[in-house]
């Protein structure tokens, strides 16, 4: 017999996170699912374990899932990181940029992950080999950057990057790791309306994401986390 495998998901209302959690599902795990909006019920699939209520950009709220998630869960042997939001994509240098708004989006992205990782570290330290992975962003990478604005978001996704950097560090000696991914351009509702620019659909997007996680050709931890795509091709930090 297989033995169990444990998963936790953030942002399970829509989107690429319950695309995600129902492809674990079809790979036998057991995944929590996390949502923002109190539709636990919604988003819990038959069989499957409790959903619970999680806004990760308030510790009291990550706190409290996080000890409901340890109640349900003998270990996390997967972190899945995937709320986040976008913020405003059209102001550029010399416009009103709203400040307050970055700082909310920097809340979510770059802090609420934190917020997650540390609050379920002791659960992840369960497990003989803990993956975080962090669903990033190609707008994190510095070194490809190209836009004129989009600050909260880039910025957020950016440092993204570096605290996930840091929990690899802190992890590695508890055989775990850290995988920062950029999932692809997908059609969800992100922007406000269906993103039908999008190259990909969340389904397809979370089996290609699935494929490279438990691939055998995916590098093995290292000094460093890695920064891939959705196909495991490595992304400038
Ligand atoms: N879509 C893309 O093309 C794209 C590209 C690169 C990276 N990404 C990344 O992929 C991830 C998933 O995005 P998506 O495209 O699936 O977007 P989405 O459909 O908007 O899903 C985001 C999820 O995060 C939840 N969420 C928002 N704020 C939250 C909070 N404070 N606490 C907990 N959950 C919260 C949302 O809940 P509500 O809907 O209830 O607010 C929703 O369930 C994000 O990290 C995003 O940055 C997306």
């Amino acid at each position: 017999m297989t033995e169990a495998k444990y998963a936790l998901v953030t942002g399970c209302d829509h989107g690429l996170g319950p695309a995600l959690a129902d492809g674990l599902e079809v790979l036998g795990w057991s995944v929590v699912r996390c949502v923002l909006d109190g539709q636990e019920k919604a988003a819990e699939r038959d069989g499957g374990l409790p959903a619970l209520r999680m806004d990760i950009s308030r510790d009291d709220s990550v706190r409290s899932a996080a000890a409901q998630a340890s109640a349900l869960l003998p270990r996390l042997d997967l972190l899945v990181n995937n709320a986040g939001i976008l913020g405003d994509m059209e102001k550029t240098l010399g416009e009103d940029i709203d400040t307050q708004e970055i700082l909310r989006v920097f809340n979510v992205n770059a802090l609420g992950t934190l917020r997650v990782t540390n609050a379920l570290t002791p659960l992840l330290k369960k497990s003989q080999a803990p993956v975080v992975l962090n669903i990033s962003s190609e707008a994190g990478s510095i070194g490809t950057c190209w836009r004129q604005g989009w600050w909260g978001y880039c910025m957020s996704k950016a440092a993204n990057n570096m605290q996930g950097a840091i929990a690899h560090n802190a992890l590695m000696p508890f055989g775990g790791r850290v995988i920062q991914m950029h999932p692809g351009h997908m059609a969800t509702y992100m922007r406000g309306h269906l993103d039908e620019t999008a190259r990909f659909l969340p389904a397809e997007a979370a089996g290609r994401i699935l494929r490279t996680l438990f691939s055998p050709d995916l590098k093995v931890a290292g000094e460093h986390p890695l920064f891939i795509d959705l196909d495991g091709k490595e992304m400038a930090w």
